[in-house]
């Protein structure tokens, strides 16, 4: 498999072929998503979620991060590697950003980090670029800000609000981000946005008109449930918006059911005692042995 780069991410945005993205947070899941290969394998925030367990991903700490970005690294192979930076390690100050972007290359192995914001961390984005750490830039619903957006809404259906993402796009281009994820916008939005800009762009919840797809790795092969505190912010609000944001999860697997299968099996057969079965799944020993032992 071809090595992703930053050159070819271009070129696919140029020749309108979809850029395939999907997170991964240990080895096995790099593992999968460097043998049918996605372009980029990202290591998202939602890790705290999905992996860890926390209500939202503004409670995962950077070292947190960086053991999981160096379990993903050691499976990963042509995809590039991108890390989301954590909640509090890069808006505080520009060299907060640096400093933490530093420790994700360094430490963490990876090739690159994704961060939220919009206009306002631009310098963030200049800074990175020019030390040589490419950067994805992440705009629209933002999660790591779910308080203050007073949940996990749709973005950009006003047209003020529509006017902030497209000028933030540009804004975030010119500071030299190599991509940038939208994410829960309306898909005529996500299409102009994207023909507006040079850089590819990658949608969840976006739209088909963006250049690439993301999704978490946990909602496409449809082990995402005990994760209750994401599901009930995003269900509790009754309100239009957050119907339209369920709407990008497609399941792509059952893998929730295969684990209740090999789960209950595994229970019911030690329980009644098929297995373990003496002979196939057991180790012998030479008779003699044995008396001599007794
Ligand atoms: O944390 C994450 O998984 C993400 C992607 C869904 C864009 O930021
Ligand atoms: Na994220």
């Amino acid at each position: 498999h071809v090595k992703t780069t930053i050159g070819r991410l271009l070129s696919l945005r140029t020749s309108k072929t979809p850029i395939t993205v999907l997170t991964a947070y240990d080895y096995p899941t790099a593992l999968a998503c460097s043998a049918h290969p996605v372009d980029i394998t990202l290591v998202g925030d939602s890790l705290a979620q999905v992996c860890l367990g926390y209500p939202s991903t503004t409670h995962l700490s950077l070292d947190e991060m960086l053991h999981h970005c160096r379990a993903v690294a050691r499976g990963s192979t042509s995809p590039l590697l991108i890390a989301d930076m954590p909640f509090g390690t890069y808006a505080p100050s520009v060299s907060d950003a640096v400093k933490s972007a530093v420790r994700m290359v360094q430490e963490g192995h990876v090739e690159g980090v994704k961060l939220e914001g919009g206009e306002e961390t631009v310098e963030h984005v200049r800074a990175l670029t020019k030390i040589g750490i490419p950067v994805m830039a992440h705009i629209g619903l933002l999660p790591q800000r779910h308080v203050s957006l007073s949940g996990y809404k749709v973005q950009g259906r006003t047209a003020q609000s529509a006017s902030t993402l497209l000028r933030a796009a540009h804004a975030l281009e010119d500071a030299g981000a190599f991509s940038i994820v939208l994410e829960a916008m309306p898909a005529l939005l996500g299409a102009y946005i994207t023909e507006q800009l040079n850089i590819p762009t990658i949608g969840i919840g976006a739209g088909p008109g963006t250049s690439g797809q993301v999704l978490v790795w946990d909602d496409m092969v449809g082990t995402w449930s005990g994760h209750k505190p994401r599901w009930v912010a995003i269900t509790s609000c009754f309100v239009p918006p957050c119907l339209l944001w369920l709407r990008f999860v497609r399941h792509f697997a059952d893998v929730r059911k295969e684990v209740v299968r090999g789960v209950s099996g595994y229970v019911n057969a030690v329980r009644n005692g098929s297995f373990p079965d003496s002979e196939r799944e057991g180790y012998s020993m030479d008779r003699d042995e044995w008396e001599k032992f007794l």
